[in-house]
């Protein structure tokens, strides 16, 4: 898999590979330095902090898309005026010997529609698929805090596409008002990444700030024989929503996707996301932070050596609302992509003892479990030695 990035220029598109998806984006800024301009192709993630509204997308297999006669793209001197165009090529054999002779054609009207459009995603960013399965589902809530925050307004959709790669089976986008569905924006049962299907929703559907935009995927993996990932590879996976709505002035951000139970909104835009200010977290030095950093380093070492005074000292950091749930989760996933100075060294003192403190909990249920039945079952003990040895195998790794 590559991707890249390219501003206005299209010459480079005879680069040798297969061409698998097209979006476009808008500077959403005024800038007028060129900031974010490249000169030639560059790599560019999934866009940019200056250029990160998608306005389009075309994938293989798509006729392309005409927009609802309510509504257009605002080009011009109000409008989008520079677009960076993103292409993503797969050619997994590293072959030579295609050529690509994609292009694309944009139509546009003097004459003005009366709203402008806009392009929202939704969906899950966090995706860890087990090799060997049917049916493995994940979903994803833009909840009801969620579109409070980012509507000022009612918006309505006109077109919306799912997206998964080659696992996806079947996904469904679902708006929910008062905890009941009123209406599906897609539901696809036989999902294929190669004959994407753009629905056309008409009469458009609202959406009230309150409501929640439910994202539901379904992938299999039987043929699989590691854990897949979410990505932007075409072999990692992807469980996100797009819809076309409108007018674009209600819509104050164009994402609204969560990591695992977590809202990116939140994450991104509160000061104390759930309690937790992660800048703050990650500075050692910092009075949050320190006061653990210290208790832990006075009752604990490193790399999985257990003290028996460092289990109570574990247990009552983990109580720190960047450290417990989802947010704990989170702040180790973002420890590990920037592996350096002493956050790793944090963590390998907070999880010295997991092995045995899960052996005493194992203990207790089963002390438990004994008393009230009066026997253990030799299943059980079996349950408890390999999921014993299950975790000290992943502390070794
Ligand atoms: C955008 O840039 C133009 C030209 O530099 C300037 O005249 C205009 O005031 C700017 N608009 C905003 C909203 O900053
Ligand atoms: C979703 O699609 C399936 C298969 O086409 C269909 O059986 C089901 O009724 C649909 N559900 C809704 C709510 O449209
Ligand atoms: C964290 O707290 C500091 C002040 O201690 C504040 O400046 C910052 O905006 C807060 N939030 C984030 C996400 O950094
Ligand atoms: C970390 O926190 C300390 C104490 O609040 C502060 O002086 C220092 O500037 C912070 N470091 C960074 C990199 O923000
Ligand atoms: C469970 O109960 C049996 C007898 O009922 C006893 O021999 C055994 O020691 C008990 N085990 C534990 C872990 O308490």
């Amino acid at each position: 898999m590559w991707s890249g990035c390219c501003t206005s220029r299209l010459s480079w598109l005879s680069f040798k590979y297969i061409i698998l998806s097209f979006s476009l984006s808008f500077l959403s800024k005024n800038v007028s330095d060129k900031q974010g301009e490249a000169s030639g192709p560059t790599a560019c993630e999934m866009g940019s902090v200056q250029c990160n509204t998608l306005f389009g997308a075309w994938t293989v297999g798509s006729a392309g898309q005409c927009l609802y006669h309510e509504a257009g793209i605002r080009i011009g001197q109000k409008g989008i005026k520079r677009v960076l165009m993103q292409v993503h090529w797969n050619n997994p054999e590293m072959r030579d010997d295609y050529s690509d002779s994609s292009g694309m054609t944009l139509h546009y009207t003097p004459k003005l529609r009366p709203n402008s459009a806009v392009m929202l995603m939704v969906g899950q960013w966090y995706l860890e698929i087990p090799p060997g399965r049917e049916r493995h589902a994940e979903s994803a809530v833009c909840s009801k805090e969620d579109t409070h925050r980012l509507l000022t307004g009612p918006i309505k959709i006109v077109r919306a596409l799912n997206h998964m790669h080659y696992l996806g089976r079947e996904e469904s986008l679902e708006i929910i008002r008062n905890e009941k569905r009123i209406a599906y924006v897609t539901n696809e049962t036989t999902y294929s990444y190669d004959r994407p299907k753009f629905v056309t929703i008409s009469p458009p559907l609202e959406i009230q700030p309150g409501d929640e935009i439910k994202t539901t995927c379904v992938f299999k993996s039987k043929n699989k024989k590691k854990t897949t990932f979410s990505g932007r590879g075409t072999s990692d996976e992807m469980c996100l929503g797009f819809m076309v709505v409108f007018p674009a002035e209600n819509l104050l951000s164009r994402t609204c996707a969560t990591w695992r139970s977590l809202s990116l909104t939140k994450l991104y835009r509160d000061l104390n996301p759930y309690g937790c200010n992660i800048t703050n977290f990650f500075n050692l030095s910092h009075p949050d932070t320190r006061p653990l950093l210290e208790k832990l380093e006075n009752n604990c070492k490193p790399f999985s050596i257990c003290l028996e005074e460092c289990k109570e000292v574990v247990k009552e950091v983990r109580k720190h609302p960047c450290l417990s749930g989802d947010v704990g989760k989170y702040i180790v996933h973002r420890a590990a992509q920037m592996f350096n100075g002493d956050f790793p060294r944090f963590l390998s003192l907070l999880q010295s003892c997991d092995v045995e403190m899960l052996k005493d909990k194992q203990v207790q249920r089963l002390t438990n479990n004994n008393e009230s039945s009066g026997s253990v079952s030799p299943r059980r003990h079996l349950e408890l030695i390999v999921s014993f040895l299950c975790v000290t195998l992943i502390l070794l790794i």
